[in-house]
């Protein structure tokens, strides 16, 4: 250990500058206006693999933006992790609501503010300095594989190809993935699933054209309308969704995996707190953890038609749309609910207006093993560098890679995040603390020593 501090302690500052530098490219993938960004970015992520030790290193072109591969083979007999990670980011939108720009990371009270602070730019990049570390330190005990990619944020579309064209060269023991998050400091933690997610947009088109509110209002459906009390048809009184079938396939936990998820520390109080919130919502009958990392639900991510601009506009919208997502858990499939979504949606939408729904992305919901050898050296480096034993829980959020790593290759994940609900991914502010993003780094070559250790 005194190894891995010594080296963190002398690189400190050139490791923080790096992700500093990192986060500087606006890596939007959802917009095409910072297309020339992203590809910079993947060339930066290059070159800092080089840097760092990796040979073979190349920026993989697809059909949209480029996997970054880099690998260092030090034993063909030894086992290979294949680290993924992802260096595009989400919008920065409202940018107003920023209190430093996005893309000019800032320190406040020991915490990095940007855009991909957390998610993932501050996590992959841990992975590797962490390499580096073992690299200069004479220390990478396994055969060690990067693939770092850039459409992550927006359904990871080019990937799954990528996988199936790449077999050989993604042949690993064990795929390890920091993009996820922990309880706190104090209480480290290992996700061992994360939720699938089915997401579409649809459509309600009324009149032909807008039309004068006044003039009109009253004789024709106002789409706006017509798509609120369609949206709000799909919870029930107990707040489970509303839609034929939605819960057919779905594998509900025992009383014991239940009990053992409730038992991790967690506060309703705090968590309504810094939500600003006097109640929380959600499935009647289960507790926060549960709704968020074992449940499945529907969400309004937007939410527009009509006149949004400054000021008023009497105008009877001839639009409305949405954009939904669904999260989903073991064993619901994403194809089938979309499915579901699409012909229930259609069949409520009233004869006033014309309904369209169309499917974007989805993924595949995953629970990763917890009696894995990799799972053990993940939980004793843990144990090591927090001095406490990781508690296993559920993650709300999505990676579609995880699933397809799985059905592809054969490989199953870890999921070590040191991240924090509270980082605010995809929203303004998002920020990493930099004790965690040197938490990681020191605990990254543990678990590479204990999975060396333990797979022999
Ligand atoms: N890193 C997140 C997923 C995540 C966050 C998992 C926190 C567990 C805890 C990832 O970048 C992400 O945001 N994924 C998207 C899915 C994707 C298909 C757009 C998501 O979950 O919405
Ligand atoms: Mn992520
Ligand atoms: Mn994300």
């Amino acid at each position: 250990m005194s190894v891995i501090k010594n080296y963190v302690a002398q690189h400190e500052q050139r490791m923080l500058d790096e992700l500093f530098d990192l986060l500087r490219y606006p890596s939007v993938s959802a917009d095409p206006k910072y297309k020339a960004d992203v590809l910079k970015t993947a060339e930066f992520v290059a070159t800092k693999l080089i840097e760092a030790g990796a040979e073979n290193v190349e920026v993989c072109q697809t059909a949209g933006y480029p996997i970054v591969y880099g690998e260092k083979i030090i034993d063909a007999t030894k086992p290979t992790v294949l680290v993924y990670g992802h260096y595009d980011v989400q919008p920065p939108d409202p940018l107003e609501l920023w209190e430093t720009p996005p893309f000019e990371p800032t320190i406040r009270d020991g915490k990095i503010f940007a855009r991909g602070a957390c998610d993932d730019k501050g996590q992959f990049y841990m992975h590797v300095k962490a390499f580096e570390l073992m690299m200069q330190t004479d220390s990478l005990p396994c055969n060690i594989k990067f693939m770092i990619e850039g459409e992550e944020e927006v359904g990871s579309d080019n990937l799954g190809d990528f996988v199936k064209q790449n077999k050989n060269k993604l042949k690993a023991d064990v795929v390890l993935i920091s993009d996820t998050a922990m309880i706190s400091m104090e209480h480290p933690s290992l996700e061992t699933g994360l939720r699938g997610l089915s997401y579409l947009e649809v459509e309600v088109t009324g009149p032909n054209r807008d039309l004068h509110s006044g003039v009109y209002g009253g004789a024709v459906a106002n789409p706006a309308t017509i798509l609120a009390k369609m949206i709000a048809s799909l919870h029930d009184d107990n707040n489970r969704i509303a839609i034929p079938g939605f819960y057919d396939d779905v594998i509900n936990l025992s009383d014991a995996e239940r009990d053992a998820l409730n038992s991790a520390p967690y506060d309703d109080a705090e968590y309504k707190a810094d939500l600003g919130l006097n109640e929380l919502w959600g499935e009647n009958g289960y507790s926060t953890f549960e709704r968020t990392g074992t449940r499945p639900t529907l969400e309004v991510n937007g939410f527009w038609g009509g006149y949004i601009g400054e000021g008023a506009k009497t105008v009877l919208p001839s639009k409305a749309s949405a954009k939904i997502s669904m999260r989903l858990v073991p064993n619901q499939g994403s194809a089938k609910i979309t499915k579901l979504f699409t012909d229930h949606f259609l069949s409520i939408s009233p004869p006033s207006v014309k309904v369209k729904v169309t499917p974007h992305h989805g993924g595949e919901p995953v629970v990763t093993p917890t009696d894995s050898v990799a799972y053990k050296a993940a939980q004793q480096a843990i144990a090591e560098s927090f001095g406490k034993e990781p508690i296993p829980t559920r993650g709300g959020g999505s990676i579609p890679i995880v699933a397809l790593f799985e059905a592809e290759l054969g490989i199953k994940t870890v999921l070590m995040g040191f991240g924090l609900d509270s980082d605010n991914l995809h929203s303004p502010n998002e920020k990493y603390d930099i004790a965690n993003y040197f938490k990681g780094i020191e605990t990254i070559p543990l678990f590479y020593k204990y999975f060396d250790e333990l797979s022999k």
